[in-house]
């Protein structure tokens, strides 16, 4: 901030108002993008880097397991070999136990940001990242799946967790103009720490036999970033407000946007905490009966089904066997992955910037009809590369993989995340962040689950099922889902008011 809004800020501070209507639209200040780096990169991290991380190295860990199984047959006197099934099961439970602890998270969001505040329980969730890597990093050394399978499901909790209290800080600490680009951002580190994931887990990096423990313990070194960071930064000044400390949110909206000039937001948080105050406290039965909390409700809870039901993460981890299918090497297999997750990362950052000038709506629909004829494409492509010699015909898969990932990266990706915060008022918005997410995390693990089963039953027609899905999802959008760029939450009420007369 500049040396005349400092002097600016400390007169207020001793009772010299300056303040004159801010102009609607604000650019990002030194402190604001430092608020969102540390939330984001100790946050977002955690969501990314462990949804990839154990993809990599999954041979190794099949290999250790049928070690330790061995082993423990071994000293409780028994010669066995654990059977083919018994070792798929618990590799299958590493993996999905992540996104089961990921619901628990979710769920827990509304009581951990009323409880320590959006700042303290972004401080707070580190202490499952600290216990999760202690479980993770010696379990090798302990020979104990179970330290294992506990330790992602702590990792799962702190990411369930971060996904609904990060968008949630971001979204309450974004000028109007900035709020998509800024609430993008969490999608965007998501992104960079898969493709992270995916880089360090190769073979001659960390994924092999010695450092498989490492690379699931490294998880600590953006928590310590985030305990560095985060504690320069400001709470939220609309959670402030809504707790009644009014002097410490006007502060803390000076120390965001680097001015003392800050009347005109005040006004809205302001009228937006009257509003409420007649409202008072929202119940969950409110939230289902009461037609202008149900009808947001709703739009969020399909908007995260439809992100996860679109089928990203089946296609995510199908990748590498779309890649063999296709007659690549393993390494090339490997390196598609990567330009997967690079693609991945850069049209995030694309949507980042075109969200504010595009609108969340119709990024949406881009994504999701763009999906509807990719995977259509990809349905009739499969088969077709099995069966026919043709080498165009045979990287045609490849490229409509690739291609999903992208289409899914314009809106679908990262929109869901801030919209939820978008469409609810400060009483309601912490109650519906943790069914919304909550949700979210549980139809990442049924697919989790169910896709290897289905596949196997279904071979490449799995993909016709996630198309009539996302054919759904289009027709909600359109109908259902209004645009919020720019508005503030009170517009946005307006229109579900509207709403619930038609
Ligand atoms: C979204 C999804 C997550 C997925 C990722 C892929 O964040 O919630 O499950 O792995 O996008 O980019």
């Amino acid at each position: 901030c500049d040396e005349d809004e400092k002097i600016k800020m400390a007169e207020f501070k001793n009772g010299k108002n300056h303040s004159t209507a801010t102009s609607k639209t604000q650019n990002v200040t030194i402190h604001l993008f430092l608020a969102t780096f540390a939330a984001v990169v100790g946050s977002a991290f955690q969501h990314g880097y462990n949804t990839g991380v154990v993809n990599a190295p999954v041979k190794i860990l099949e290999k250790w397991i049928r070690e330790v199984l061995k082993n423990q047959s071994i000293a409780a006197g028994e010669i066995g070999v654990a059977s083919e099934t018994f070792v798929n099961v618990i590799l299958a439970t590493i993996v999905s136990v992540f996104c089961f602890g990921g619901m628990i998270g979710g769920l827990c969001v509304g009581v951990v940001s009323e409880i320590f505040g959006r700042k303290g329980g972004i401080l707070f969730n580190n202490i499952f990242v600290f216990v999760s890597a202690l479980l993770m990093g010696f379990a090798k050394s302990q020979e104990s799946i179970m330290m294992l399978i506990i330790g992602r499901l702590f990792i799962g909790v702190n990411a369930g967790i971060n996904a609904g209290l990060i968008p949630m800080y971001l979204s309450e600490i974004s000028p109007l103009n900035l709020r998509g680009m800024i609430g993008s951002s969490y999608q965007l580190i998501i992104t960079v720490s898969i493709l992270l994931s995916q880089i360090l887990g190769l073979e001659s990096i960390l994924g092999n036999e010695n450092h498989w423990p490492i690379l699931l313990s490294l998880i600590v070194v953006p928590a310590f970033l985030q305990l560095v960071l985060m504690p320069a930064c400001v709470e939220s000044p609309k959670y402030l407000w809504s707790k009644g400390q009014e002097q410490s949110a006007i502060e803390a909206l000076h120390w965001l946007r680097c001015t003392s000039d800050v009347q005109s937001e005040l006004d809205l948080i302001k009228s937006e905490s009257d509003a409420q105050k007649s409202a008072g406290k929202i119940t969950l039965s409110q939230m289902l009966t009461n037609p202008m909390l149900r009808i947001p409700m709703i739009i969020s809870i399909v908007i995260m089904l439809a992100q996860q039901l679109s089928g990203i993460n089946a296609v995510i981890f199908y990748s590498t066997k779309i890649f063999k299918s296709a007659n690549l090497s393993d390494d090339m297999a490997q390196i598609g992955t990567i330009a997967m997750g690079a693609m991945n990362v850069a049209m995030t950052l694309a949507s980042s910037i075109l969200v504010e000038a595009a609108g969340r709506k119709t990024l949406l629909l881009i994504g999701f009809v763009g999906m509807l004829i990719d995977t259509i494409l990809l349905t009739i492509a499969l088969p077709m590369a099995k069966s026919l010699e043709s080498d165009v015909i045979k990287y045609m898969p490849v490229v409509l993989v690739i291609g999903f990932v992208v289409i899914f990266a314009v809106g679908p990706g990262s929109i869901p995340w801030f919209l939820v915060s978008e469409l609810f008022m400060q009483n309601a918005r912490p109650m519906a962040t943790s069914i919304a997410v909550g949700i979210n995390w549980s139809a990442n693990f049924f697919v989790g689950l169910g896709f290897p089963i289905l596949h196997s039953a279904m071979n490449s027609y799995v993909f016709v099922l996630f198309a009539f899905l996302q054919l759904l999802f289009t027709i909600f959008i359109l109908k259902k889902v209004p645009e919020t760029k720019n508005k503030t939450t009170e517009e946005i009420s307006a229109i579900f008011r509207q709403m619930s007369y038609e």
